[in-house]
């Protein structure tokens, strides 16, 4: 395939975890990064984190409710997008591209649906940036499991990197790219990341994360109730595969303290991975760790 012209491109992520919005930016030819730019992280607040917590599950934006959370959702990743144009001593014409993910809601696409809400009309609006939206409708319409971008961005990542490589992102849901010596990518959803820990820690100690583990560290992990949940009938299904925000519960958890269940968790989210990494090709000579929750387990 033929490279495309070098352009800056500026990425918004807004993840599972509901935690803010990441913005980067990069210059790419659309095969390699050919520089990376500055980023922008805009945390939300706990007000309008319980708003877009509320609208989670619903399949599209026809009520007020949901329709306001898109409109200040659009709003604050149009100032995420600005404050980078800005702070790289940029203007809106030096960008080429602005792609905007948009906030999952919800996610099915064995069912062919996945429910991004943004609204990409307005941020080109408030950006004056050409914006590139719903990407992720477009690839689950295309048969695929709706996460189109991530492995074509680790593949460019890992160029000059000894492969097989592997990619562990840990964010709400957590996800491994695998590349193979000649660039093909293997992608898939390993399972749980830190959405149920930040969930449980939420529901037990009105507190936003397991900062830095702390809780998990006081626990213990109780195996009966991990081997619960490592029964998941999606750790057994081949790749490509992909899971919903909400895809597992706290029914086996219900006797657990706080400690032991945050530990519990973490061990869930970590044996996912295992499980996971039993699934790739070949074994990775490397694996590299990112997301908010790669801090727990390096
Ligand atoms: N210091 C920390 N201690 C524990 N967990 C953390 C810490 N910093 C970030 N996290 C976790 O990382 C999450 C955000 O990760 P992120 O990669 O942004 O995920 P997403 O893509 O789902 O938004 C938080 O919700 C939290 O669970
Ligand atoms: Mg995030």
């Amino acid at each position: 395939m033929k490279s495309l012209q070098t352009m800056r491109a500026i990425g918004l992520m807004s993840g599972t975890s509901m935690d803010g919005i990441d913005a980067a930016l990069i210059e790419t030819n659309g095969d390699e990064i050919t520089d990376f730019g500055g980023s922008v992280e805009i945390p939300y607040d706990d007000s309008f984190r319980h708003q877009l917590r509320g609208v989670m599950g619903r399949k599209a934006e026809v009520d007020a409710e949901t329709l306001a959370v898109t409109m200040e959702l659009t709003r604050l990743h149009g100032v995420a997008a600005n404050e980078l144009v800005a702070q790289s001593g940029l203007k809106p014409k030096d960008i080429g591209v602005v792609g905007f993910h948009g906030q999952t809601v919800f996610h099915d696409p064995a069912a062919g649906i996945t429910c991004q809400i943004g609204d990409g009309a307005e941020l080109a609006r408030m950006t004056g940036i050409r914006v590139v939206n719903n990407f992720r409708s477009a690839d689950v319409a295309a048969g695929g499991e709706g996460a189109p971008l991530a492995p074509v961005y680790h593949v460019a990542l890992s160029r000059f990197l000894e492969r097989p490589v592997a990619i562990l992102n840990i964010g709400g849901v957590a996800n491994v790219t695998w590349v193979s010596p000649d660039g093909g990518a293997v992608a898939f959803d390993t399972g749980p990341g830190n959405a149920l820990i930040d969930d449980w820690v939420r529901l037990k100690t009105n507190q936003m994360m397991d900062v830095d583990g702390q809780l998990a560290r006081r626990g213990y992990v109780d195996q009966g109730v991990l081997d619960k949940l490592l029964k998941h009938s999606y750790f057994d299904r081949p790749y490509p595969k992909s899971l919903d925000r909400d895809a597992f519960s706290f029914a086996a958890l219900e006797d657990l303290s706080p400690e032991n269940g945050a530990a519990t968790l973490a061990a869930f989210t970590t044996h996912a991975v295992l499980k996971a990494a039993q699934q790739l090709p070949a074994s990775p000579l490397q694996w590299l760790i990112c997301g908010g929750g790669g801090i727990i387990v390096c």
